[in-house]
C-alpha cells in the first residue's frame, strides 16, 4: 500500500525540526480569552491583537452583539438547509438588501464564506472554453474557483499592467475572458492599480472581477473599496467580499450590476450544495454592514494607525513591504522561516500576536510577519506595538 500522507513527509519535516529548536508552535495558538476586538489573554497573558482581520473592530460592538443575539432567539442556531431549499431566512434576505445598499448594486449573493463565494463565481462563470487572466498572487481561493470551472488560466506577473494586456492580447478572437484582481493583496499589504488594470481588461473585452476582501469597510469614501478609491468601481463586472474580515463575522459574498446574475443561484454549485449560514450569523452581518456605511472617522483612524505603525517599524530598522502604507496590513519581512518564528515568539512574549506567513501562502519564498490594524487600536496601543517591536527585535537579532 503506498500510504497516501508520504506527500505531506517535507512539510512534517519542517515543523517537526522547528519544534525540535525550541521553537513554540506559530500555527497552533489558542486565545483563551477575547477582551475586545484589540485585546485578548494568550498562555494566561494580556496580548495585543495586531494579527487579526478585524480592521473596523466590529466583533464586540453591542448593536451588532445584540443583533445576533435576537436572532438566535427568534430563529434557532442554524437553518440546517440550502439557500435553494429551506435556508433563505428573513435575515438572508436582509443581508443581501444591506450588501446592495452598501454597494449601490442591482444584486448580492451571500455564501457561507468568501472562500466559498471566489470558488462559486469563478467556476460557474468562466468555464472549460473560456480564459481566465489572473495575478500570480491572487488568494488560494480564487486559485481553487479556477480549477473547479477547467477555464484556461493565464497568470501574469504581480502588478504588472503591461503584462496583462500582453496576456489578454493573446487569447483568441471570441473567447470569454475574464480577468480576475484583488484590491489589496494581503499577504504584502500592497494594492491593485485597478483603474489602469481595469480599463486595460475592457478595452480587451474581458468582464472583470475584483475580490474585495481587504478593503471592504476602510478603503473608498463609502469603504467599498479599492475600485472605489481608483473611480472605476462601475466598471467592475462582479464584486467578491468576506463577512470574516471588516464584518467581522462569518460568510462571502458577490454583488454585481448584470442583468442576469440571479440566475446564479440556480447554477452554482458552491452556493446550492451546501447548508446556508445560520441566522444569527446573517443578523450579525447585516447590522454591522449598515454601520460600516456611516463609519468614516473609524476609517481615518484605521489610516492613521497604519501611517504611524509602518513610519514606527521603519525607524527601528524593518524591511517592510511597501514603500508606504497602502492598507491595513503592514508586512514586516524576515530572513527566513527560523528568524521569522523566534521573532514571533519573542514578540508573542512581550505580548504582542501577529500573523507569521510563509511560503506557499507567501510571494517569492518569503517570511513575513503580518500586522494587521484595527480602526480600535488607540494610539497609545501602537506606541505600545512599536516597544514591543524594538525590544523583540533586539533580542532575536533582527534589527541592531
Ligand atoms: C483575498 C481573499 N479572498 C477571499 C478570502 C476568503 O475569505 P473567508 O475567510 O470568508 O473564507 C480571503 C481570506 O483570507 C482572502 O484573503
Amino acid at each position: 500500500m503506498t500510504d497516501l500522507f508520504s506527500k505531506f513527509d517535507p512539510v512534517i519535516q519542517q515543523r517537526e525540526d522547528l519544534l525540535a529548536a525550541g521553537y513554540t508552535d506559530p500555527f497552533n495558538l489558542v486565545m483563551e480569552k477575547v477582551e475586545s476586538p484589540t485585546v485578548a489573554i494568550c498562555n494566561g497573558k494580556r496580548t495585543i491583537l495586531l494579527g487579526t482581520y478585524n480592521y473596523m473592530g466590529m466583533t464586540f460592538d453591542p448593536d451588532v452583539v445584540s443583533a445576533g443575539k435576537k436572532a438566535l432567539d427568534e430563529f434557532g442556531s442554524g437553518t440546517t438547509g440550502s439557500r435553494v431549499l429551506n435556508g433563505t431566512y428573513v435575515g438572508h434576505k436582509a443581508v443581501e438588501e444591506a450588501l446592495k445598499d452598501f454597494y449601490a448594486m442591482d444584486h448580492a449573493m451571500v455564501f457561507s464564506t468568501g472562500y466559498q463565494a471566489n470558488l462559486g463565481v469563478i467556476s460557474t462563470i468562466a468555464g472549460k472554453e473560456d480564459y481566465i487572466v489572473l495575478d500570480i498572487d491572487s488568494h488560494a481561493s480564487i486559485y481553487d474557483g479556477c480549477a473547479l470551472g477547467n477555464a484556461q488560466i493565464v497568470p501574469f506577473r504581480h502588478n504588472d499592467i503591461e503584462a496583462l494586456e500582453k496576456r489578454l492580447k493573446r487569447i483568441p478572437e471570441g473567447a470569454g475572458k475574464l480577468v480576475v484582481l484583488e484590491g489589496v493583496y494581503s499577504m504584502l499589504g500592497d494594492i491593485a492599480p485597478l483603474k489602469e488594470m481595469v480599463a486595460v481588461s475592457k478595452a480587451n473585452g474581458a468582464m472583470v472581477l475584483v475580490d474585495e476582501a481587504h478593503s471592504m469597510g476602510f478603503i473608498g469614501d463609502h469603504g467599498r473599496g479599492v475600485a472605489e478609491a481608483q473611480g472605476v468601481i462601475d466598471d467592475v463586472d462582479f464584486i467578491i467580499g468576506t463577512f470574516s474580515k471588516s464584518v467581522g463575522t462569518v460568510g462571502g459574498f458577490c454583488v454585481s450590476n448584470h442583468p442576469k446574475f440571479e440566475i446564479l443561484r440556480l447554477v452554482c454549485r458552491p452556493y446550492v450544495f451546501t447548508a446556508s449560514l445560520p441566522p444569527s450569523v446573517v443578523a450579525t452581518a447585516a447590522t454591522s454592514i449598515r454601520k460600516l456605511m456611516d463609519s468614516a472617522d473609524k476609517r481615518a483612524h484605521l489610516w492613521e494607525n497604519s501611517k504611524r505603525l509602518h513610519a514606527g517599524l521603519r525607524q527601528l530598522g524593518f524591511q517592510l513591504g511597501t514603500n508606504e502604507p497602502q492598507s491595513a496590513i503592514i508586512a514586516v519581512i524576515m530572513p527566513d522561516l527560523e528568524k521569522g518564528a523566534a521573532m514571533w515568539e519573542a514578540l508573542l512574549n512581550e505580548g504582542l500576536y501577529v500573523n507569521l506567513a510563509r511560503p506557499p501562502a507567501t510571494p517569492a519564498g518569503m517570511t513575513l510577519l503580518r500586522c494587521s490594524l484595527c480602526a480600535l487600536h488607540t494610539e497609545d496601543q501602537v506606541g505600545e506595538v512599536l516597544g514591543m517591536f524594538a525590544a523583540a527585535g533586539r533580542a532575536t537579532g533582527c534589527i541592531s
